[in-house]
């Protein structure tokens, strides 16, 4: 167990937060005193643990496969309950993946693929069956949205999300105002444990954790259970039958944490296992690391729609710089790569290890200057934008279905068995 402080936890939203604290939530992300998050703070105050090299080196032995490079690098670096689960793996007992989107804007921003990119590579790694849960009924409740405009949100992010290469056979994507009250004459399993879960949070609970006041409204106050059913097993009778206690796995970015700490606090009278989760920093906005990348402030965000000039445009106009002010202090002093954005994307996508060495290297002692960096980044995000939209284009209603329909889906962890 990851010694965590659940339900009278992170102060963070609670409290007053004092103008220079840093407050992170499912919906604001604010640096601390300095404009930055303290990451490592964020942890603990959380009470997560940290993803260590023991650990990465564990999952490349369990898998048989090299360790993606947001792990490598740390990108995805908390953890909940990680351990527990990879024990349970290395004895033959599988688990599934969880994870998902708010349709909050028409098309995903390079922050978002995140969490995508590296749950796509966790399937085909461990070989196991996901969910993903398009949350169109919080966007609806948070952002106002007319529910029609959340539903075709929706279904435009289904497509950005698909493109990101997930196993039809294995993968179930839904959107919770089309799939709430799908059932038949069983009714809905997974409105059922929605409803369990609502009935054993009160108000002062969910208030605790998400900071919520009388004056919002009341969907707000109950939404949290219905992101929390989907790591509960029996909420998916067409892929695991009525079996409880199947172990879950969620990666998402650690704004998600505050829902899962309260899904954990229920698992055991829901007679399941806590949900494990892997968390991953956030992919910074271009003006830099004082939040996270987002879709409500276009000029702050690379789209996955944005044609390879306006990625260049971006890049060259907004994206911070940690270099010298002139060229001669800057070949002085070298660049500071604390704060440079361009240096922090490359970490994120650029996949060749040694290249991304030597560019900080020559970078941070100011041989090589902010344009050649920045030069460097535009081809590697516009070779990626590229790939993901040439996959996207090829995603059409018959595959969208593919992974949509609730259909019976057999055998789902034979493959996790046959790798052992
Ligand atoms: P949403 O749509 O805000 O974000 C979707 C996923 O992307 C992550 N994310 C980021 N990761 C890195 N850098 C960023 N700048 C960045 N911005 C967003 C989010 O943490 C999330 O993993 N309530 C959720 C939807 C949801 C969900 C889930 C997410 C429902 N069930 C289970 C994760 C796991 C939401 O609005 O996400
Ligand atoms: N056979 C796997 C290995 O040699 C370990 C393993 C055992 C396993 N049981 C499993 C993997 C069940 C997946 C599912 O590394």
């Amino acid at each position: 167990m990851d010694g965590e402080a659940s339900t009278s936890a992170p102060a963070n939203a609670t409290e007053q937060p004092d103008a220079n604290d840093q407050v992170i939530t499912p919906w604001d992300v604010k640096g601390g005193a300095d404009g930055r998050i303290d990451y490592d703070k964020l942890r603990r105050d959380f009470g997560c643990a940290e993803v260590d090299d023991e650990l990465v080196r564990r999952i490349e032995r369990l898998t048989g496969v090299p360790a993606h490079p947001f792990l490598k690098r740390k990108v995805f670096y908390a953890h909940r309950d990680l351990s527990p689960l990879l024990d349970a793996y290395e004895k033959g007992e599988p688990f599934y993946l969880y994870t998902g989107r708010g349709p909050s804007s028409e098309n995903l921003h390079l922050g978002h693929l995140i969490p995508f990119q590296f749950t796509a590579w966790l399937q085909r790694a461990f070989r196991v069956p996901l969910v993903i849960q398009i949350t169109d009924d919080e966007k609806a409740l948070w952002r106002s949205l007319k529910l029609e405009e959340a539903r075709r949100l929706a279904r435009e992010n289904i497509k950005d999300i698909i493109a990101c290469g997930f196993d039809p056979e294995m993968t179930f994507i839904f959107s919770d105002i089309d799939h709430m009250g799908a059932g038949g004459s069983e009714g809905s399993a997974f409105y059922c444990n929605c409803l369990r879960i609502m009935s054993m949070v009160n108000c002062n609970h969910v208030r605790s954790i998400f900071g919520l006041t009388a004056s919002d409204n009341i969907g707000k106050i109950m939404f949290p259970a219905i992101q929390a059913a989907p790591a509960f097993s029996d909420s998916f009778p067409h892929m695991f039958g009525a079996k409880k206690g199947i172990r879950c796995l969620v990666p998402c970015a650690i704004d998600q944490d505050p829902y899962f700490r309260m899904t954990r606090d229920v698992a055991q009278r829901m007679g399941h296992k806590k949900v494990s989760l892997l968390e991953s920093r956030f992919f910074p906005a271009l003006q830099g690391e004082n939040g996270k990348m987002s879709a409500s402030d276009p000029t702050s965000a690379i789209f996955v729609t944005d044609t390879a000039a306006q990625i260049k445009n971006k890049i060259n106009r907004y994206a911070f710089s940690g270099g010298g002010e002139t060229v001669e202090e800057h070949r002085a002093i070298g660049a500071n790569l604390d704060v440079d954005v361009p240096w922090k994307y490359l970490n994120f996508f650029m996949e060749d290890d040694m290249r991304l060495r030597e560019i900080g290297r020559e970078y941070g002692a100011g041989r090589m200057l902010t344009g050649e960096v920045k030069k460097e980044l535009i081809g590697v995000l516009q070779k990626m934008v590229a790939a993901q939209q040439a996959r996207r284009a090829k995603v059409d209603d018959a595959e969208v279905a593919r992974f949509t329909t609730v259909r019976p889906m057999p055998d789902l962890f034979a493959g996790a068995r046959a790798r052992a």
